[in-house]
């Protein structure tokens, strides 16, 4: 199929209790890394582009790289489903660019807007990708962690409320919507032990039956790559996830989008490290940055076979 809209991905992955990976891209290795293991693990994906991806590689480069992966995995016999998603879109002239040059969903972030003032951004938003066959995500609640390089502290993050859910819902018309039960973005999520309100998932689930839900902030930060990054000059101390326990039990009550950036970051980085410690005569940037895209392509296939449960569900 190639790219298409998550309205059909959803349906099937709500249905099967399990979640589609929405990664972040910003570049050729990363795209290749997350499509090699999807193709291999006969899974649909979400590749997904902030404001921040689009300043460093410019998105006509992210678009090119993500028609010239599908019609690699085309060659390579196994065209899968792939989502091309604007993360975090922040503006109505945002979201609107990406649909005007190909982009088959985006995010509208209104989140730290007063209730009315995101109901409206996000309802005008709606109206215009729906009308190009495009769909939405919207977001309710504020997660803690850093965003655009603002750090929200987790005593500041504020979960969603299900009585907010249920009414923003029905008066946006959104496809799916973004909440806020404990996780946040980076690679420091928690001070203590992980935890996630799956109590409160549970009851916006209860309240919208069928309704598609999107975890951001669902990074593992997978230790092995928190002490290889350390062990090789790195200093990210007490960086830390969400279980991926944690994340398989929030797939099996209604949320279908699991976000991961930062576990690109860390796999990448820390392979980036080892190469430069141990090979200090290596200089040819194919080198370190094959070892960073096989890394992405290791960690994407786990999380689809082992965390996501999105392996074979491309028939
Ligand atoms: O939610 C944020 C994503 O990790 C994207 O991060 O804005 O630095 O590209 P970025
Ligand atoms: P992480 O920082 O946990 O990878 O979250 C990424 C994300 O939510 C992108 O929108
Ligand atoms: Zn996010």
């Amino acid at each position: 199929m190639g790219l298409v809209t998550s309205t059909e991905m959803f349906k099937k992955a709500y249905e099967g209790h399990y979640a589609i990976g929405a990664f972040n891209v910003n570049n050729m290795e990363i795209i290749q890394g997350i499509v090699e293991a999807a193709v291999e693990a006969n899974s649909p994906v979400i590749l997904q582009v902030s404001s921040g991806a689009r300043k460093y590689a410019n998105q006509i480069y992210l678009k090119k790289l993500v028609e010239a992966a599908i019609e690699d995995s085309k060659q390579r016999g196994n065209e899968i489903d792939i989502v091309l998603h604007l993360d975090h879109g922040d503006s109505f002239e945002l979201c609107k660019d990406c649909i005007d040059s190909g982009f088959t969903s985006v995010m509208i972030d209104g989140s730290k807007l007063p209730f009315e003032e995101n109901v409206a951004l996000t309802r005008k938003v709606v109206e215009y990708a729906h009308a190009h066959g495009v769909v939405v995500e919207a977001e309710l609640g504020k997660l803690a962690g850093v965003e655009d390089d603002v750090k929200v502290e987790e005593k500041d993050a504020m979960y969603t409320s299900p009585d907010e859910a249920v009414e923003f819902v029905k008066l946006t018309g959104c496809d799916s919507l973004a909440i806020a039960i404990g996780t946040s973005h980076g690679a420091y999520k928690f001070k203590g032990e992980p935890k996630l309100r799956i109590d409160i998932l549970k009851e916006i689930t209860d309240r919208l039956p069928g309704f598609p839900l999107v975890l951001h902030g669902a990074s593992s930060v997978p230790q092995e790559f928190v002490s290889m990054c350390n062990e090789y000059g790195g200093n990210i101390p007490g960086a830390r996830g969400v279980t991926e326990e944690l994340l398989r039990e929030a797939a099996k009550y209604g949320v279908c989008k699991i976000n991961i950036d930062s576990d690109i970051r860390l796999a990448m980085t820390a392979n980036i490290r080892k190469c430069f410690v141990e090979s200090p005569e290596v200089f040819d940037p194919r080198t370190y940055l094959g070892e960073a895209r096989r890394a992405v392509k290791d960690m994407v296939k786990h999380k689809i076979v082992d965390v996501l449960g999105s392996e074979n569900k491309m028939q």
